[in-house]
């Protein structure tokens, strides 16, 4: 299939537009026809039947990863153990009968990531995957294969394909918490109609694409730039770190609020943006604390909050964004589209190639 950029100046920009629609067709290929239950393929175990799960890929997608470790550790109390495919398949980690190993990758391509795979398979393990490319290798040599159903993705820097993965795998945590008697019928249903309400909210929340160009505009005169989260909001920032360094060049990463003290607060002063992301959830406090720090130390924070957290967030904030209220577990599904839109903004502010940044390939297929 041909795609075009359908109006937009990068394929990029299409595919963070396109993140409200493409979510929308993986809920309803997921959701029973009532809407209240998740339908999944024969081949896919019971997760009541199983007692750990092990989920390995690669950049994006391995971030989808660490996000759905929150999910599926707090909803379906299921230990999950996450890693990076290169390290994961050259540890030789055990892998025990009747674990379920799941892989994530949009291409379904990776050299490591089929790799890992393949390691998995041969100790017997259960291997399903979450893939964007139905007829890929990942997708042919797993028990198990779920698409993503994102369409396909042109953007070397991966936007609406991530969405899609964490939208999947939140669907498998909520249907594992429902097999392990920790969600009963009427909550599932509740959970699932609050994530068919997420469409409409990503589109208010790609309205405030403006806010962010303004914001961007200051990112891009940086050399450095730190991402902060706690909790479910700690993988979306290294994400957010991710896209910026791809397609921006400028060095960027993230650390867990609660490390700062550990180490990343040395760094600190007013040249070294930092982008705090906080719904107002149950953390917020701490990560408000965590800001204080930064600030009382000359940094300038842009805080990526909701209108509630803005009421207390306090003074000192340089720059803010503000994002509708959203259920704090699909909390990282809504703040994806700020990160993106920032690390967009700032690539273009910069002058770079968005759509195919230096040294960097949609898919690595060599190790
Ligand atoms: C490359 C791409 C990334 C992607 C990663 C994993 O580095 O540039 O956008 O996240 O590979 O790719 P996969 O196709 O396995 O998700």
């Amino acid at each position: 299939t041909r795609v075009d950029k359908g109006g937009h100046r990068h394929f990029m920009a299409k595919e963070i537009a396109e993140q409200p629609h493409v979510i929308g067709e993986a809920l309803s290929h997921y959701l029973t026809a009532d809407g209240r239950d998740i339908a999944l393929p024969d081949t896919m175990p019971d997760f009541a039947g199983v007692d750990r799960l092990v989920l390995v890929a690669c950049g994006t997608a391995y971030f989808a990863c660490v996000t759905a470790k929150y999910w599926f550790e707090r909803i379906a109390r299921l230990p999950v153990e996450v890693d990076i495919a290169s390290e994961f398949r050259y540890r030789e980690p055990p892998v025990a009968d009747g674990t379920v190993a799941l892989f994530v990758s949009q291409s379904g391509e990776t050299a490591d990531t089929l790799a890992a795979l393949r390691y998995c398979a041969d100790k017997a393990a259960h291997v399903v995957s979450v893939v964007n490319v139905p007829e890929s290798s990942i997708a042919r040599e797993s028990g198990t294969a779920l698409p993503i159903l994102a369409g396909v993705e042109v953007g070397v820097a991966s936007t609406k394909a991530f969405t899609c993965q964490l939208t999947v795998l939140y669907l498998l945590a909520l249907k594992a918490a429902r097999q392990r008697g920790h969600l009963d019928a009427d909550a599932l249903a509740d959970r699932l109609s609050a994530l068919r309400s997420l469409p409409g909210i990503l589109n208010h929340a790609l309205a405030q694409d403006r806010s962010a160009k303004k914001v961007a505009r200051k990112l891009a005169e940086a050399d450095d730039i730190l991402f902060l989260g706690r909790g479910l909001m700690y993988p979306l920032a290294m994400e957010g770190a991710l896209k910026l360094k791809e397609i921006s060049y400028i060095h960027a990463e993230a650390y867990a609020s609660g490390e700062l003290k550990h180490g990343p607060i040395a760094l600190i002063d007013k040249r070294m943006p930092v982008v705090v992301m906080a719904p107002r959830d149950a953390l917020f406090d701490k990560t408000v604390s965590n800001m204080q720090e930064v600030m009382a130390r000359g940094g300038k924070v842009t805080l990526v909050t909701d209108e509630a957290g803005l009421a207390e967030a306090g003074d000192g904030v340089t720059h803010t964004l503000v994002m509708p209220t959203v259920a704090d577990d699909l909390a990282p599904i809504l703040y994806a589209i700020p990160a993106q839109q920032l690390a967009y903004h700032t690539a273009i502010a910069k002058g770079t190639d968005v759509d195919q940044p230096r040294n960097l390939a949609k898919s690595v297929t060599v190790e």
